[in-house]
């Protein structure tokens, strides 16, 4: 059954050439516990974040009955944010003893923990790395051809910080008035940068609080304006298209058109509630082309980006 919104933005994107799905619900969690962010496995079993857990969870989404299961329980963290694969099957994941009223971790309790899956056993965790500065982490991003960095970026002091997990040495790697929040006069959440993803030397981020997607050379340089909406994290296709978790409940897609200016469309509007990551499954053809949605109520979607009716 499609409902008839559905079926309105399903016929003006086709319109767009663009043809995509309803989301599905995979899973729900019992207590409506929020869900944070994922990340795709090669077998495309997700790992899963919550702000309300110091612990990491999988999930299989081709599963008859997905279940959410611990793979590790973090010491001295209340919430895991950000998380990412920083080599094949190793994952940065950042942890926090943070205040979800505030909006503040405590003092000294952010550090980036690595989650190895290679030994094909049981996943090995250590601490990578602290960031004693750190207020607020929340995204996280590999940097492609750079297998021992991952970035995080923090809400509260508008920075993104460069981290060394082999080494534990961490820096400012940027810092611009596009990833700080406004602050207590702004619109909730006082958070600026969220998300933060790198592709071909560009570090492209949201800002919740501003409301925007923005993209600046990893080099640091102009900030270039993508475009507005309120937004959390997102994930970059194999095209370069952002697919960007967008509240109350939508998922926005942005294109850069052939003269260089960049088409934002929201893709879904049904279904989703507090929408706050999305990740490629990775296994197979099919896979590949679903998008997986957490949401901060506790919803797991997957959304057919082939289109049909599913
Ligand atoms: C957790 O915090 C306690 C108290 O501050 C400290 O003694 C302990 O070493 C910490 N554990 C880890 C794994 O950091
Ligand atoms: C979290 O922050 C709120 C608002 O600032 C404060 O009232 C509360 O005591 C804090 N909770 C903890 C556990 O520190
Ligand atoms: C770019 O192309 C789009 C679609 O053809 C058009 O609507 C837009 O005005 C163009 N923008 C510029 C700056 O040329």
């Amino acid at each position: 059954m499609m409902r008839l919104i559905d079926f309105l933005v399903l016929l003006q994107l086709a319109e767009w050439g663009i043809a995509i799905s309803p989301p599905q619900l995979v899973f729900q969690t019992p207590n409506g516990q929020g869900l944070e962010n994922l990340a795709a496995r090669p077998s495309s079993k997700l790992l899963i974040t919550s702000t309300s857990s110091p612990t990491l969870y999988t999930l299989d989404p081709t599963a008859a009955s997905p279940a959410l299961d611990e793979v590790v329980t973090f010491p001295n963290a209340s919430a895991l944010t950000g998380i990412a694969e920083y080599r094949p099957d190793v994952y940065a994941v950042a942890a926090s003893e943070l205040n979800v009223t505030s909006l503040m971790a405590a003092p000294g309790s952010v550090a980036i923990w690595s989650v190895d899956f290679t030994s094909g056993g049981t996943p090995t965790a250590r601490r990578a790395a602290r960031i004693p500065q750190s207020m607020h982490p929340n995204g996280l991003s590999a940097v492609p051809g750079q297998p021992d960095l991952v970035l995080v970026a923090d809400s509260i002091l508008g920075e993104a910080f460069e981290v060394n997990v082999r080494t534990g040495a961490v820096r400012v790697l940027l810092q611009d008035a596009a990833m700080t929040p406004i602050g207590p006069s702004g619109p909730p959440p006082a958070l600026g940068i969220n998300g933060l993803h790198v592709r071909a030397g560009l570090l492209y981020f949201t800002n919740s609080q501003r409301a925007t997607l923005s993209r600046v050379p990893l080099g640091g340089g102009t900030v270039e304006l993508l475009g507005s909406g309120a937004f959390d994290d997102f994930t970059l296709d194999s095209e370069g298209r952002a697919w960007v978790a967008t509240n109350p409940g939508a998922l926005t897609l942005f294109t850069q058109l052939k003269n260089g200016t960049w088409e934002e469309d929201i893709v879904a509007n049904t279904v989703l509630n507090g929408p706050s990551s999305a990740a490629f499954g990775r296994d197979g053809g099919r896979e590949t082309k679903i998008l997986y949605v957490t949401t901060r109520s506790g919803q797991l979607l997957a959304v057919d980006t082939r289109g049909g009716d599913a």
